[in-house]
């Protein structure tokens, strides 16, 4: 099968990132035929600072490799070096309508909450995003729970396209894992972790140090009883037991009896250790990718030039179908 998701450079690479998405891919990787790509032309869609959005695509790129994606079996690569997005995201754009846009969730939270940038860009994202997943003849998308809004736009484009044009691309489906899609806030349980998120505390990412994990979590909310267990009415807990879970191996029932009597501090410092203990390793090969700007440019070009092969042809076809002249 072949499977694409991706990334957007903004904030840090968080364990909600993690858990949600690269977890997932690093098990596809296995058996798949797989591109990943850091998202830099959709993280465009709030201000940035040039300087910091390069260094930061380098960041998350050397944060895939440490986390083990690997650029012999999949393809790795920088969104913005492969021009047939932009290409393929403005005739996918006159197929879909300004209300299926104006609909998304994202774009009504994103709007709300950067005022005085409601760009373009904002509202027609979906479509960009459309136009990665499809120019890949992508089968299957994994991501966490938010983007499956996005992804079944980037279907019905895909059906309509196909109807209006004959059979052209390859209807994705979405791969949403049963647990830990939505990995919420330490601080406020019941909103998504976000890579953006002002409060430090709310976040853990990937690269924060250990002691700065550990003392994440022992001040992460939870509730006033007691009780280590997986509930609704549990969100904080709930949060932390999928976390826990996710990067100790243990299932959630498992861990549910191991610390069943125990109280909140001491469940946090495990979870805690949990954690930093996983990515003690990745942090290390961190360091050594971010050592070796040269390597991450030589491993970024190698997947680009892979990924706009494959996406030559499909705008190939596309051109074709819809009647443009042969270049
Ligand atoms: P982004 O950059 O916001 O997030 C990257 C991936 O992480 C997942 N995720 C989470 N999963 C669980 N808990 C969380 N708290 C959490 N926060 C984020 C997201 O669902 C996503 O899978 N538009 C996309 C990037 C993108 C993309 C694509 C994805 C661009 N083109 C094509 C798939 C296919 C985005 O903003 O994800």
């Amino acid at each position: 099968m072949r499977i694409y998701s991706g990334i957007q450079p903004t904030g840090c690479l968080t364990i909600g990132n993690y858990i949600g998405a690269v977890k997932n891919w690093l098990e596809l990787q296995k058996e798949n035929e797989c591109l990943f790509a850091i998202a830099n032309q959709h993280a465009m869609t709030v201000k940035q600072v040039p300087q910091e959005l390069r260094e930061r695509t380098y960041s998350f790129f050397a944060q895939f490799l440490a986390c083990g994606l690997d650029p012999e079996k999949s393809i790795l690569y920088v969104q913005s070096n492969v021009p047939q997005h932009s290409e393929l995201c403005w005739i996918l754009s006159c197929l879909t309508y300004i209300g299926e846009l104006e609909r998304m969730t994202q774009f009504k939270d994103k709007s709300h909450k950067n005022e005085d940038n409601i760009n373009a860009g904002l509202l027609t994202y979906p479509v960009l995003m459309a136009a990665d997943i499809l120019l890949f003849a992508t089968d299957l998308v994994p991501v966490g729970k938010d983007q499956k809004q996005h992804l079944e736009l980037a279907r019905d484009i895909a059906i309509r396209f196909n109807n209006r044009y004959g059979e052209t691309f390859v209807v994705p489906e979405p791969y949403i894992a049963k647990q830990g899609a939505k990995i919420t806030s330490l601080q406020n349980p019941l909103e998504k972790m976000s890579k953006s998120d002002k409060d430090q505390n709310a976040t853990v990412s990937i690269i924060d140090p250990p002691d700065l994990i550990m003392k994440k979590f022992k001040r992460a909310v939870t509730d006033s009883d007691n009780r280590i267990v997986f509930s609704e009415d549990k969100p904080g807990i709930s949060n932390l037991l999928s976390i826990y879970s996710a990067f100790s191996g243990e299932s959630i029932e498992s861990a549910e009896r191991r610390f069943e009597g125990k109280g909140y501090g001491d469940f946090k410092i495990t979870v805690g250790e949990a954690v930093a203990d996983a990515l003690r390793p990745v942090q290390e090969k961190y360091a050594i990718y971010m050592a070796d700007k040269a390597e991450l440019d030589r491993i970024m070009k190698e997947g680009a030039e892979k990924a706009s092969h494959i996406a030559f042809r499909t705008l190939r076809k596309v051109k074709k179908k819809i009647g443009f002249v042969a270049d």
